[in-house]
């Protein structure tokens, strides 16, 4: 199995070292600045050597060498400065995206891709339209990464193992997420059972704040993102069949169409096997909704990326 990543930085690089350390051992790591990802690849190999692990990884500037790649994960992008909106790193991310997605459909068509650079759903949306893949080819990883942080948040203020924890998370990778307490569980039971509402409430406003709360402390969040991605690499690479939360591109579930949400979706070796339709009342419907509203809002501005193609 040939694995290739885009963008060696905080999670590309970590990236590789999971995804080596888990035992896929051909790994190519691409990225436009000089030397970045060769050096990377060395000091990653040495690492192998510690270990005694024989993988190989290659570093690259040349996104040609993700030929005939079976997954490939693009973290190649800008990060949000202070001061920065979110329209200049939608722009900016934009263009990388293109231009990297152009390069991946000439030599690797068929590849599973797996979106990481944000806007993550935004950025799903048009990785697709650049590539004209099979929609279940293409997701985003961003709501997986939040549903770890309720979880996280959950065992700290219930004092429980995360294994007794089964979050969910769907919406938008941003402000519109939408932690679902009616549907999380702690050993089967639902959590409602388990805090008073107002400990909820506060629960997912923390899960909202956590990537802005971590950016302003240490810069980015990488650990966890690089984790949410080797996981999902191994659903996939192993056919596992299991069900996590991505960014997928929907076209009448939820009673949304055209755009990339995170939902809960069983993986397996052809990327998305199935979108899990949850349940929602009308309260949580609705809200989705929203979630969405918000991300369709922001569509024409990455239309004129997807002109000429
Ligand atoms: N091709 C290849 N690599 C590129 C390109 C390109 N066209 N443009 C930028 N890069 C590389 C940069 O050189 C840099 O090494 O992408 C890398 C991004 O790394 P970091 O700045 O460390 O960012 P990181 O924390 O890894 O996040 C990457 O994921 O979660 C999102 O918001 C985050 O969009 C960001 C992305």
């Amino acid at each position: 199995m040939k694995i290739s990543i885009i963008g060696a930085g905080n999670i590309g690089g970590l990236t590789v070292l999971r995804l080596a350390e888990a035992g896929f051992s051909d790994i190519v790591l691409v990225d436009i600045a000089k030397g970045k990802a060769e050096g990377k690849a060395l000091d990653l190999e040495d690492a192998g050597a510690i270990l005694k692990y024989n993988y190989c990884i290659q570093g690259t500037e040349d996104i040609a060498k993700v030929k005939d790649s079976d997954i490939i994960i693009i973290t190649a992008g800008l990060t949000r400065k202070p001061g920065m909106n979110r329209e200049d790193l939608l722009n900016k991310n934009a263009r990388i995206l293109k231009e990297v997605c152009l390069g991946i459909k000439k030599v690797s068509p068929d590849a599973v891709v797996i979106i990481v650079t944000n806007p993550i759903d935004l950025m799903t949306y048009l990785a697709l339209k650049i590539m004209g893949s099979k929609p279940y080819k293409v997701f985003g990883m961003g709501i997986s990464l939040d549903a770890a942080r309720f979880t996280n948040l959950i065992s700290k203020e219930l004092n429980i193992p995360y294994t007794d924890i089964e979050a969910y998370v769907i919406g938008n990778h941003g402000e519109g997420m939408l932690p679902l307490p009616r549907f999380t569980t702690i050993k089967g039971m639902k959590l409602d059972e388990r805090l008073e509402d107002k400990k909820i409430q506060a629960l997912m406003k923390k899960t909202l704040e956590r990537g802005h709360e971590i950016v302003s402390l240490s810069g980015s969040a990488y650990f966890a993102p690089a984790q949410a991605i080797t996981v999902m690499v191994k659903a996939i690479a192993k056919d596992e069949k299991r069900i996590l939360g991505v960014s997928a591109y929907l076209n009448g579930e939820y009673n949304t169409k055209d755009i990339c949400i995170g939902v809960p979706c069983r993986l397996g070796k052809e990327g998305i096997e199935q979108i899990i339709e949850l349940d929602l009342n009308k309260e949580e419907e609705s809200a989705f909704l929203r979630s969405a509203e918000s991300i369709r809002k922001h569509l024409k501005l990455i239309r004129p990326f997807c002109h000429g193609l």
